[in-house]
């Protein structure tokens, strides 16, 4: 692609939009914000630029549209996908100034907020009013909203409350050619229009950039009990993950880990706590909540008998609040354990729920076949499976050129099983290269056929879905 280049007068009419403290151009700055948490990627763009709020942002996409030159948007730089990544160098555009929560409304349980409010401060926030926004990506505690919108992230009680795009009502956005429009209302129900808000939602930042978000909360549940329960076979309990549901119970976290999985993460945070026999493969985390004890009781129980059918050999149950909270942060480190580990590479697998046991299993043989170790965990009650390749003892050459034949076995049989590439971290740069077993030549001409309606001059987040 043919972009301009970032020269001195374009500098200086930067430094006069956003003011010159926010515009970097060192190389310690290039490197930090030339990466995010994708495998150990860095793309240095040419200047980062750090706006306050829509107009001057709109401003710097003027000048951009003029001069031909890149913009990646970035939030916290926790993404998985490489959607933050610079990939031409350009601008970056850090969301990070954009910190306010503006509005909650109390009457209408709805939440005004900027996008780079970090997620769990955005939910504590709301909490304080009784009110619950449940999305919670592993990364809660850093990650901002933004970054969630542009992912169309999940999390654990994706499970049972549904992911961001379940909340989002409204968006203020900047287009790649400045002008600031709101893609929808802040009403519950909307039928009236194209829906360019859940359009925006998951497009990666390859559309324009999201200036304010509108989400529509619940009343939080008062109660929750929380069970680890340990299987024998990662494929028993995996099987035991559908005849949860079958029984009647509908769980608010219903998390799988492998035994490396929990492992990795009990080392690398310390835990030392955690009773494990020698023969245990794999683990399910199990959350219910609710309002009335006495119910959550009761699903817990029909929930242990399920499991009880599946080989599972032990349930321990989270007595206390700190014991649940640090299941939780085990659960949440599995993520950072394995980068700590080993070079990897994580596929975001996901497929209709039943099919999961056929997923895991597929993932086995492939792995055999290719001759590379796979740690896998994940919200296996949305069917969602994060599949990691691990480099270990593999040569340079089998990992650069070898490894790539593998991951399309495993999304090939992902789109056989009827599920498809990536269930919450989205396609951005590293996945981009398996679309097309995903989707048709016509499919892929109509993304972007949209993405040139948004962006003719494809300056907007360039090189990442397609
Ligand atoms: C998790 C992140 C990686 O589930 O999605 O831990
Ligand atoms: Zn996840």
């Amino acid at each position: 692609m043919n972009f301009g280049i970032i020269s001195e007068e374009i500098i200086n009419a930067l430094k006069t939009i956003v003011g010159e403290k926010f515009i970097l151009t060192d190389e310690e700055n290039k490197l930090h914000y030339g990466h995010d948490e994708t495998e150990d990627l860095i793309f240095k763009p040419a200047v980062v630029v750090r706006p306050s709020d829509a107009n001057e942002v709109s401003e710097v996409m003027k000048l951009c549209s003029e001069k031909n030159i890149p913009v990646t948007p970035r939030g916290a730089g926790t993404g998985l996908s490489g959607g933050a990544l610079p990939v031409f160098g350009g601008l970056l555009l850090s969301m990070e100034r954009f910190n306010k929560i503006i509005f909650i409304d109390e009457e209408n349980f709805q939440v005004t907020v900027e996008p780079g409010v970090i997620t769990e401060l955005l939910q504590n926030a709301v909490k304080e009013k009784g009110l619950f926004y449940p999305p919670d990506p592993a990364s809660k505690g850093s990650c901002f909203i933004g970054g969630n919108i542009a992912e169309n992230s999940g999390g654990p009680k994706a499970v049972k409350y549904g992911v961001v795009k379940d909340y989002v009502l409204n968006l203020e956005m900047v287009l790649p050619n400045g002008e600031i429009i709101w893609t929808g209302a802040n009403v519950l129900k909307n039928a009236t229009g194209y829906n360019l808000t859940q359009l925006i939602v998951g497009s990666e930042g390859t559309l324009g950039v999201v200036t304010k978000i509108v989400l529509r909360l619940i009343p939080h549940p008062t109660n929750d009990v929380l069970l680890l329960a340990q299987f024998s076979s990662a494929e028993k309990a995996c099987e035991a993950v559908n005849a949860i549901f079958r029984a009647g119970a509908s769980p608010s976290g219903l998390e799988f880990m492998e035994r490396d999985a929990i492992e990795w993460a009990a080392k690398h945070i310390g835990e030392t706590n955690l009773p494990m026999n020698e023969n245990i493969e794999a683990h399910l985390l199990i959350e219910v909540d609710g309002n009335d004890m006495d119910v959550l009781y009761r699903d817990a129980e029909k929930i242990s008998e399920v499991l009880k059918q599946f080989d599972c050999s032990e349930i321990l149950f989270a007595d206390t609040a700190q014991q649940k909270s640090d299941l939780w942060k085990l659960r949440r480190s599995v993520a950072e354990a394995v980068k700590m580990n080993s070079v990897y590479k994580e596929e975001d697998t996901v497929v209709p729920r039943a099919k999961l046991p056929q997923l895991l299993r597929g993932v086995k043989t492939i792995s055999k076949k290719f001759g590379f170790k796979s740690v896998c965990y994940g919200h296996a009650g949305d069917g969602n499976l994060h599949v990691n390749i691990i480099k270990a003892t593999l040569t340079d050459d089998e990992w650069n050129n070898k490894i790539t034949d593998g991951i399309r076995e495993i999304f090939k049989l992902v789109i056989e099983l009827g599920g498809t590439l990536s269930g919450e971290h989205g396609i951005g740069l590293v996945q981009k290269q398996y679309m097309e077993i995903a989707f048709s030549k016509t499919q892929l001409q109509l993304m972007k056929d949209i993405k040139k309606v948004f962006d003719p001059n494809g300056i907007m987040n360039p090189g990442k879905i397609f």
